[in-house]
């Protein structure tokens, strides 16, 4: 029986996990860097806390939740994302006492139940940040900023994403709204899709989330949110534009943007990438100020974004973008005989305690068979060892990138390795012959 990874999961190495382990890297120094700090949140949660802040009537909740019962027949469901956990967590461990506006980060895979093509999966990987305690606008533009300042730093230029930004109204905005919207959109009710009817009676907003053609076209009709906004609501939009231009961060409005979780109040943003097919945001999130109180915590407003590694990665590959991974070994060990191999086992244990990487080849190939396995691992050198090394006291140490060797005493290898000439024995290139093992 072969087995295969699971539809919409993947693996990741090689070159493409170096990559995603310098975004993460890079993620936490940007986000701390803005005073946020990380919280490690569980990957699994009873599935009411989801049902219950995601909205019941999300596609998430309704069709893509990894739900299962655990041996107490708990219903528990894998985290399709973080922000429900974030929460549980500032209220559960009564986080709005250690700082009146707390800043949080996190990072790792969530999971949906979605129809798997490029740039959807069913595991994906998100960085995440949540801002507590200020209902300030500063703190908005401040979320999306450190988003645009990391996609600069990871290499992205302004041509590569567009952040497009919308306002989905306060609860009395929306209760307006509702009933202008609802009224519009009954006369045409039955010609919309089999979802959007389904949806309408419970959150008719969700319909102007639909992608269905059809359906499209009726949206398109009915009034707008930003026409319904109340004054404060108006005014903080336009406190966001200006900040916004302010940073010099480019925007374009998008009255339909709704998201497609319930918990927004306010400001809805997304940043998306041209280049990257259908599923084209990179990051998203928005202002949910009752959440919290929503989930029995106090009354503490909130805003925050998540971005998809994935999807970054993609783009980070189609523009070419060259990230600084370091190469993972720095030393391969070549060594001819079972005196050579003791040798270069000892040496190795040596460097690593000075956090040079190194890998032992123990099957006893020939050195050319060695040399070209240390070519396809990328190690920087090789240590080569054999009879005559170990009767004349030295190691050849080979730079693999200008392809020149030297003989080097044991206890100047770690010196050669870093550069320091004078720890070169004799100074000499050997050219030893690579077909003799
Ligand atoms: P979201 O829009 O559902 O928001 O997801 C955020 C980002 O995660 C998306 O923009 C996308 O890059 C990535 N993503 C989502 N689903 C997938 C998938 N199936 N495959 C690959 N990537 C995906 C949230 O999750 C909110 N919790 C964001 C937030 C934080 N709002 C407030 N705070």
């Amino acid at each position: 029986m072969k087995y295969f990874s699971v539809r919409g999961t993947r693996d990741i190495l090689n070159e493409e996990a170096l990559k995603l382990r310098y975004l993460e890297k890079l993620g936490r120094e940007v986000f701390s860097s803005y005073g946020h700090r990380e919280i490690v949140i569980p990957t699994f949660e009873r599935t009411e806390l989801f049902t219950r802040s995601i909205g019941e009537v999300s596609d998430i909740v309704e069709k893509e939740m990894y739900t299962f019962q655990d041996k107490k027949s708990r219903s528990l469901s894998l985290r399709p994302e973080g922000t429900a956990g974030v929460v549980r967590a500032y209220i559960e461990r009564n986080l709005y006492r250690e700082n009146a506006s707390l800043r949080l980060y996190y990072l790792g895979p969530m999971f949906r139940y979605e129809r798997p093509q490029a740039g959807r999966y069913r595991e994906f990987r998100q960085i995440g940040a949540e801002l507590f305690g200020s209902d300030n606008t500063r703190s908005d533009v401040e979320i999306i900023n450190v988003f645009v300042d990391f996609f600069g730093k990871v290499g992205l230029k302004e041509k590569n994403f567009k952040l497009y930004i919308n306002n989905v109204g306060c609860e009395s905005c929306r209760k307006k709204y509702k009933g202008i919207f609802t009224e519009s959109m009954q006369k045409n009710l039955s010609n919309l899709c089999v979802d959007c009817q389904r949806r309408f009676s419970k959150n008719p907003f969700r319909v102007l989330d639909c992608k269905n053609k059809q359906c499209r076209n009726y949206i398109e009709n009915v009034p707008l949110i930003s026409e319904c906004l109340c004054q404060d609501c108006k005014k903080k939009t336009e406190e966001i534009k200006e900040y916004l231009q302010d940073l010099d961060i480019k925007y374009k409005e998008d009255p339909y943007l709704v998201r497609g979780l319930d918990y927004y109040t306010g400001i809805v943003f997304e940043i998306k990438c041209g280049k990257l097919g259908a599923q084209d945001a990179i990051a998203a999130g928005g202002r949910y100020d009752n959440l919290v109180k929503d989930m029995g915590g106090h009354s503490v407003p909130a805003v925050g974004c998540a971005l998809g590694l994935e999807r970054l990665l993609e783009v980070v590959n189609s523009e070419k973008i060259d990230l600084p991974i370091k190469k993972e070994l720095d030393v391969y060990f070549a060594c001819l005989g079972e005196r050579a191999l003791a040798r270069g086992v000892d040496l190795a244990g040596g460097l690593r305690c000075n956090k040079v990487s190194c890998q032992v080849d123990y099957n006893e190939k020939s050195l050319k068979a060695q040399l070209k396995e240390a070519n396809r691992l990328q190690a920087k050198f090789t240590v080569i060892i054999g009879d005559e090394e170990l009767q004349k006291g030295v190691v050849i140490l080979r730079d693999m990138e200008k392809e020149k060797q030297k003989e080097v005493k044991p206890g100047d290898l770690m010196g050669a390795i870093r550069g320091d000439d004078k720890s070169t024995s004799q100074g000499r290139v050997e050219q030893r012959e690579l077909g003799n093992s």
